[in-house]
């Protein structure tokens, strides 16, 4: 194909799953009529219950989002000193370790997964050392057991930072089971969203108790406030679209599911780009994202060509995760951030690029992007 005319309509990286308003009329009815609007009402209350049973996990609690669950679980645990993290992920997770006073240490990320690699954090850690908060980027899970034996032999808690791995699950296990506390991100443009949102999952009932507390300013009874807790309060409103979502999600990633494999034919023998990296046989996808890595020597562009040349054709990429955390001006100037610490993740963060990703995107449309692509290496 020589000549591609552009898309008539902008392709955006994602689009939200909107749920049939109907649905969440007759839902917004109920809670009109329940005349409780936030702090802990039904639908709150049945969708914690809901998502334990769907995430298969023994306690979770909703937040407003992510962002602020993050936080709360950093808060929860009593973490302070130096926590060591990766710098490729999105702002929110060195940043709720600053909000708490903990400085980030980045370690390098794996080549393949493009999460923390599990064999160098041992390197990081010093006597300030009292967490891991790692990432399952992309819906990939961390290498769990090697970070688990890692933080029980230093005394070191684990946190996940699971925002991209709703319904992912390792031998059946849902991903939230793994480390200390998980915390799962409903923002809008998630595979399963409460429009904003977000919860943790733990695993013992006073750790939800207090986490409960937390996220309602530590208010225990009308006459005790027991610790300088924050507003992390989901409503009804939300809460209750986020029950209709659940019975979105498992048709969104059959969806997701298909276009992922457009992408795999389509780019798989292109010279020079790496494919989004498979799950292993036991790990259950949730297919919420399709990242490739471009390798400008080998495809004779640079990532950030490509991503200017789809923008000619109306298709808006994103270059997910760039600047890596550690090249923000906050972080620039720690130890951790050089770029002898963080070979890997220099080379990952010029490479990656998302490419258009949600259930409505026609599969022709995949076909005519991956076309595009391979235009721009012919050029
Ligand atoms: C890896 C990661 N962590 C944290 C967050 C923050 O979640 P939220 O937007 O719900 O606050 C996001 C958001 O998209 C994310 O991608």
């Amino acid at each position: 194909m020589s000549k591609i005319e552009p898309f008539a309509e902008t392709i955006f990286v994602t689009r939200p799953v909107f749920p049939n308003i109907e649905e969440v009329t007759e839902k917004l009815r109920d809670i009109w009529e329940s005349k409780w609007l936030t702090n802990n009402g039904p639908q709150h209350h049945m969708l914690e219950r809901e998502l334990e049973s769907f995430l298969k996990v023994p306690y979770l609690s909703l937040f407003n989002n992510g962002t602020i669950a993050l936080m709360v679980a950093i808060q929860s645990l009593r973490l302070q000193g130096e926590v060591i993290t990766t710098p490729f992920t999105f702002a929110a997770t060195p940043h709720v370790l600053s909000w708490n006073n903990i400085q980030p240490i980045f370690c390098d990320i794996d080549e393949e997964t493009m999460n923390i690699d599990a064999n160098k954090i041992e390197s990081m850690i010093t006597p300030h050392t009292t967490a891991i908060l790692a990432v399952h980027v992309f819906g990939t899970p961390c290498n769990v057991e090697k970070i688990q034996q890692v933080a029980d032999a230093y005394g070191l808690k684990v946190v996940y930072d699971a925002a991209h791995a709703f319904g992912v699950e390792i031998d059946g296990n849902g991903i939230g089971n793994f480390g200390d506390i998980s915390m799962f991100s409903f923002h809008a443009t998630k595979v399963y969203h409460t429009l904003e949102g977000g919860a943790l999952v733990h695993k013992n009932k006073n750790l939800k108790q207090r986490i409960d507390l937390l996220k309602n300013f530590g208010i225990k009874n009308e006459d005790e406030v027991v610790m300088p807790g924050i507003n992390g309060k989901l409503d009804e409103v939300r809460a209750a679209i986020g029950r209709i979502m659940l019975n979105y999600v498992e048709e969104e990633q059959y969806k997701r599911r298909q276009l992922h494999k457009i992408y795999d034919e389509e780019l798989g023998n292109v010279d020079g780009i790496k494919l989004m990296p498979k799950c292993p046989e036991n790990v259950k996808s949730n297919y919420q994202y399709y990242v490739i890595r471009i390798d400008e020597k080998v495809f004779g562009k640079s990532r950030d060509y490509v991503y200017d040349e789809l923008r000619k054709y109306n298709v808006y990429p994103r270059k997910y995760f760039h600047p890596l955390c550690n090249e923000y001006t906050c972080y620039r100037q720690l130890n951790s951030s050089s770029v002898e610490n963080l070979p890997v993740a220099n080379v990952i963060g010029q490479q990656v690029l998302s490419l258009p990703m949600y259930g409505e995107l026609a599969a022709d449309d995949v076909r005519k992007i991956c076309a595009i692509i391979r235009l721009v290496a012919s050029k």
